[in-house]
Formats: structure tokens, sequence, C-alpha cells
């Protein structure tokens, strides 16, 4: 594939990895980006996972044409883009590595290479020339680990951007980029908001026409569409006017519930409504629903003197990613002694900016006329709130 006439895409596709990094499902796969430019310096942008080392290189070699690699720019030490680069160091003895400080520090953490002579440690903004093209190199720590760089190619206003604008889903795959970009970015960079608005500051003051990611598709148009979204992302806004109701139910009657409530906003003229059953989904799913809707409703029984453990699960990694500037609504159950809604308040309030809708619906078991009718004050302060 053809970035440019002298940039190409060796990257490769993974379509049979169980979970991305150990934990996300990922019903699309993913890919891995790598890419050429080949001047009269050759320069290989990052590697692959080592899953896929030898499609990866059969495409290298294709592309080098028996060439040689003058420079490595290593634009993240993660192993999904660093596992080959002791085999190439050692393939291509020459060839110099180019990095941040950190990542030098980083790198024998995971390696035994050699490294006299072969160091080049780029800072914020340095440049280096080629032949036709001139790179500069942004910093861009916690994006998503402390030693991430970005690479803009100023000849062809390309931005190299590491993590950043990266989705799950193998590329060719065909399906919408921003429910699958939002599950990856909230939930590997979410919690790194700052550092993605420093980024995005930095982003503004160069011209982009192409980002060239380290997962998913190649981004030639409309930049703004998805710069706005991370921009969103990265300031803990919401995407949509909506409501995401995540709950846990043992025997149907908290789902009942939720049912009942689930109507209530329809009937009020709310478009966006998710119900999610917490023990029976992609909680990586429902944590990006979280982020993307205004008002989350949470609901659960009362399991060991305190939350069912989904359900718990759901709150810390909201936590974990810095869920923050929300309305949340709250209704437990309880047979003997009701504690699930004390309990995700407890969670919910060390979260910066939580509004709680007032009171907590308290289910004692099945839910009962008066059930309805607290349910029913809910939905209306909700509408009122999101229409
Ligand atoms: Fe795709 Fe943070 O590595």
């Amino acid at each position: 594939m053809e970035i440019k006439r002298d940039i190409k895409y060796i990257g490769v596709n993974d379509e049979d990895l169980d979970l991305f990094e150990s934990q996300y499902v990922i019903k699309n796969g993913v890919s891995y980006n790598s890419y050429l430019i080949m001047d009269e310096k050759v320069v290989l942008m990052d590697t692959v996972d080592k899953r896929k080392t030898n499609e990866w290189l059969e495409k290298l070699d294709k592309e080098l044409n028996n060439k040689n690699i003058d420079y490595l720019v290593v634009s993240h030490l993660e192993p999904d883009h660093s596992s080959n680069i002791k085999l190439i160091a050692e393939k291509y003895p020459n060839m110099k590595i180019i990095g941040t400080k950190k990542m030098f520090d980083m790198l024998p953490q995971f390696f035994d290479i050699d490294l006299v002579g072969r160091m080049i440690t780029v800072g914020e903004g340095d440049t280096i020339s080629i032949g036709k093209h001139k790179l500069q190199f942004f910093m861009a720590p916690m994006v998503h680990w402390p030693e991430v760089m970005v690479t803009y190619d100023i000849t062809d206003k390309i931005l190299f951007s590491a993590d950043a604008f990266g989705k799950f889903g193998a590329i060719g795959i065909k399906e919408e980029w921003e429910d699958e970009a939002r599950r990856y970015y909230i939930n590997i960079v979410g919690r790194y908001g700052g550092q993605v608005q420093q980024l995005l500051k930095k982003a503004s003051t160069i011209d982009i026409q192409t980002i060239c990611p380290l997962h998913g598709p190649i981004l030639t148009e409309n930049l703004g569409y998805y710069i706005d979204l991370y921009d969103k992302w990265s300031k803990y806004v919401p995407e949509k006017q909506g409501v995401l109701i995540a709950y846990n139910s043992i025997y149907g009657n908290t789902r009942k519930a939720v049912q009942y409530l689930y109507e209530q906003l329809q009937d009020g003229g709310i478009k966006e409504i998710v119900l999610t059953d917490l023990a029976r989904c992609d909680i990586s799913k429902a944590v990006s629903d979280a982020f993307c809707y205004s008002t989350l409703v949470v609901a659960c029984p009362t399991h060991d003197s305190g939350l069912f453990p989904y359900m718990d699960q759901f709150l810390r990694k909201l936590e974990h990613k810095n869920y923050q500037n929300r309305e949340v609504g709250i209704i437990e159950n309880g047979s003997w002694a009701p504690m699930a809604g004390k309990c995700m308040k407890t969670i919910l309030q060390e979260m910066k900016n939580i509004t709680f809708y007032e009171p907590v619906v308290t289910i004692k078991s099945a839910m009962k006329e008066e059930n309805k009718e607290q349910i029913n004050e809910l939905a209306k302060k909700i509408i009122e709130n999101v229409k």
C-alpha cells in the first residue's frame, strides 16, 4: 500500500488474536502499522508485534529491494510495535535508531542490544533531513507510555501519530471509524486526557494532511472530524446527549426496573439510550459508552453486602479511565439490607464533577408501584436534562 510515491505501508493485520493487550475483545482483529520512507536515506517507522514478524519481514524485504535501512524511528516501545527492534538492529548493523531519551532508557529493559554509536536521541521539535523529506519530532509522553513521540513529515505534511488516532479492527474491514476508535481510545489512552490535549495543541500548529497511526486506517480526508472527536474525548466532555443504563440483575428483577426506565426515557423522546447488562457485555464497550453519553444510570443488586462483581469492575474501570463531568442516576436492589446504592455512590463520588440524580431508587426484591413512581421521577429529571 502506498501512502505517497516514496512512503509505503508495510503493516500487518492480526485477525486471530483473542484479546488485544490480553484484555480487549477485537471481533474484527487489529492492525500493527509500520511504514517505510524510501528517500536518500531509508527510514523504517516502527516494527510490529512478534505474532506477525514473518509476514511483516516479507513486506519489508519486498519494498526495500535489497536496500539498507538507515534509520529506525521508534515512536513507542510497547511490544505490539517494538517486538522486532532487536531482530532488525541485528539484520541492519549500520542502521541507527531514533527515539526519545526515555525510549533509550527503557529499551534495555526489553532487549539486549549493543547501542553504542547507534542511538540518535531526539527532543521536542528536533528535525532530521533524509533527502527530499525532512522529519520533525514532537514529544507525546503518556499517549500512551512515557517514551512516546510522534513524527511529522514536513515535506508531505504527514503525521505519524503513534497510538493516537488508532482503532481496533484490521485494515480493510468495513466498519465505522468512530465506535472502535472510541473504544480503543477510552480504554487504552483515556486516562491521559491532559497529555492528549498537549499533543493536540502541538498538532494545531502544523499543517497535517495525512495521519498515519500505529493501528487502524490511514486518515487522509476530513481530518477535522477525527481531531474534534479526540478533543472531546480528551477533555472528558460528553460526545452525545444520551443515556447509558448499565446494570446487573441476578434473577431478572433489577432488569425489569431498568427496562421500565428505558421505556420511560424512550416515551419521553430520548433517542440515544443504551441498555447494557454488565455480566453479558464487552466491558470495554460499556466503559466507552459511558464516556460517549452525557448521562449514566447504574442499577445493581446487593451481593455479599456490597456490589455484584461486574458492577464493581465497571465502576473501577471508569475510575481508572478518569471518568468525570457526567450526571449519574442510581437504582439499587436488596432483599434484606440494600447496600448497592451506597457502594456505587462511594466509588462515583471519588470521580471529578459527578452530579447525582436524587433520590436513589431502592427496590426491595421486585419492582412495586412505588418504585415505578420513583423511576418515573428519575426519568423525568433525565429527560429534562438530556433533551
Ligand atoms: Fe499500540 Fe500503546 O501500543
